[in-house]
């Protein structure tokens, strides 16, 4: 899977990227029938919502289901990180599901990533970024992710460890700049059915509002570094932030569709 100039153009210029369709109903049908089990499992791993019984993020999911292992190791999102993050040893920083659960879903208030994950991990560069698979539909109503366009391009800015918002600590970008930002750059939300998905520079600011509606917004989020710019701190559980910087290995391409063969087979 190679980008095409423009598209790196548009990535380098904006900061994000849509690919429409890049994974077929059948694959993600496949993804999508793990995800209730998933998300409705009891351990560390899996995180609720402030005061609620739903589900926020399911943390570190290719290590402990086998059908999400295959897509952290897909070529056709791996591959898109290795071009445009100029090197092909990449590891996964962190693999997680956002669930954006329907009525419950809470907010991310705005942020760039990379600002936790040089305060939380020292991180040594930007030169990380985000690799999100819609696994449901991404809406206007549901909570979609907002961006910044261009938002990356003026580095890492000041940021402030919001531990009490919601349940998950985040370091997050004051009003003032991103007032400043949005006068600038405007808000985007690239919405798309699942298969979608939504490359995005580790320092592009982004947000995503509460979910009202009956649809949850499940994503699924890797977050690739260049081997060479590991973490030096491990202050946050290798969960959240690897502690294993093996270069990622990829699978061939039609890996989802076999492994359901291959378990259908078994079945049999
Ligand atoms: C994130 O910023 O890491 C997640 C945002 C979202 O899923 O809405
Ligand atoms: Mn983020």
């Amino acid at each position: 899977m190679k980008l095409s100039s423009e598209q790196v153009r548009q990535f380098e210029e904006l900061g994000y990227l849509l690919l429409p369709d890049l994974f077929s109903p059948a694959e993600m049908a496949i993804l999508n029938a793990e995800v209730p089990k998933i998300l409705t499992q009891q351990r560390t791993e899996v995180i609720r919502e402030k005061g609620s019984d739903a589900p926020r993020s399911a943390f570190y999911v290719q290590t402990w289901n086998d059908v999400f292992e295959r897509l952290a190791r897909h070529p056709r999102l791996v591959e898109p990180g290795i071009q445009l993050l100029g090197s092909d040893k990449l590891y996964m920083h962190q693999f997680k599901i956002n669930a954006k659960a329907a009525f419950d879903g809470a907010v991310w208030q705005w942020h760039q990533d990379y600002a936790t994950w040089y305060e939380d991990d020292q991180m040594p560069s930007p030169q990380a970024m985000n690799i999100a698979l819609f696994l449901a539909e991404a809406n206007e109503f549901n909570g979609p992710l907002m961006f910044i366009p261009k938002s990356h391009r003026g580095g890492r800015l000041q940021a402030g460890h919001d531990v009490t918002t919601t349940s998950y600590p985040l370091w997050t970008t004051d009003s003032e700049t991103i007032t400043r930002l949005v006068a600038e750059g405007g808000i985007v939300a690239p919405k798309g059915p699942p298969g979608s998905a939504l490359l995005f520079h580790g320092n592009l600011v982004h947000a995503s509002g509460s979910n009202l509606t009956p649809w949850s917004r499940w994503i699924v989020y890797l977050s690739l570094n260049r081997c060479d710019n590991a973490i030096r701190r491990f202050k946050r559980p290798t969960w959240i932030a690897n502690h294993d910087f093996t270069p990622i290995e990829m699978r061939p391409d039609d890996c989802l569709i076999s492994y359901a063969r291959q378990a259908r087979g078994a079945a049999e």
